[in-house]
């Protein structure tokens, strides 16, 4: 273990920061990156939702050890897996493939009871042009909602749902992975319109046009006029930051506190990243 001399700037108003003066290859070290470290970037991850990391051409180890500071492996039921390594997902777009994976904005695994807390991404190709990631502050999009759209939204729950991207008829799912399609993992739960953060109490919006399916006990119409109004709020609020990667780029981000997608902009391009869910707890209420 050696002692590190971070670095954090904001990458943005609202979300994002990056981290230097790092050697992320240390995680699998004796003692890893250390308590004072690990504490340092946990503070940082709950303060800004997703931290960046460049130039850390780590092995899949030293991904998994780093993954291992924060959280146990929250495996990927649908992505193929890195050969070896069954907790590191692959997120591949080939150039032949129109279709690429997190193509609109979502928060990860948001169909699970307990959903992943943190995501973990590594560039290992990257295009020529384009393939950037875009992220947002679901936490800056909650407090500048009016008193009377919070107060609507307080006690509310939704319904969320892995099927209709990843299952047997989502449209797309035998041209992204062979694990797409896969039925038997398919499923869905509902959550709070509204959580509290587990670290920091922060009110976060849990709502995502990819995985929400309706709003509990609501007519779909009902559902999808205020779904829509909120989905406008968050994307259009100016609440974001857009990450360009490198190969050995990293972003770790708190899926309790972001939003992100990934541009499906380099046709004839091929781009393979790597990414780690590490598991979460599970979701309160804010109200
Ligand atoms: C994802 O949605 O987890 C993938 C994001 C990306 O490929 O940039």
């Amino acid at each position: 273990m050696t002692t590190q001399q971070l670095t954090i700037e904001p990458a943005s108003e609202h979300v994002g920061a990056f981290v230097s003066g790092i050697d992320l290859a240390q995680a699998a070290a004796p003692g890893g990156l250390g308590p004072e470290t690990t504490a340092v970037i946990k503070d940082a991850w709950a303060k800004h939702g997703v931290l960046f990391f460049r130039e850390q051409p780590i092995t899949p180890e030293q991904h998994m050890a780093f993954a291992e500071h924060f959280a146990a492996i929250d495996i990927n039921k649908f992505f193929a897996a890195v050969d070896g390594f069954p907790g590191i997902a692959q997120v591949l777009k080939e150039k032949d493939q129109e279709h690429n994976i997190g193509g609109g904005w979502h928060t990860d695994h948001t169909y699970d009871a307990v959903p992943a807390r943190g995501s973990i991404l590594l560039a290992r190709e990257t295009p020529a042009t384009g393939g950037d990631t875009h992220f947002l502050s679901v936490g800056a999009a909650y407090d500048a909602l009016t008193e009377d759209l919070k107060a609507t939204i307080a006690t509310l729950e939704a319904h969320h749902s892995s099927e209709h991207v990843f299952g047997a008829k989502a449209e797309h799912a035998k041209e992204i992975g062979d694990r797409f399609g896969n039925a038997d993992a398919v499923g869905g739960t509902t959550h709070p319109l509204v959580i509290k953060h587990p670290e920091t109490g922060r009110k976060m919006l849990y709502v995502n046009a990819a995985f929400v399916t309706g709003i509990v006990g609501w007519s779909d119409d009902e559902s999808t006029d205020l779904l829509n109004q909120l989905y406008r709020h968050i994307v259009n609020g100016g609440f974001d930051y857009r990450f360009e990667w490198e190969v050995g780029s990293i972003a770790m981000w708190d899926n309790c506190a972001t939003w992100h997608m990934a541009y499906n902009d380099y046709p004839g391009q091929r781009r393979l990243m790597h990414r780690i869910t590490v598991e979460g707890v599970a979701l309160d209420a804010a109200a």
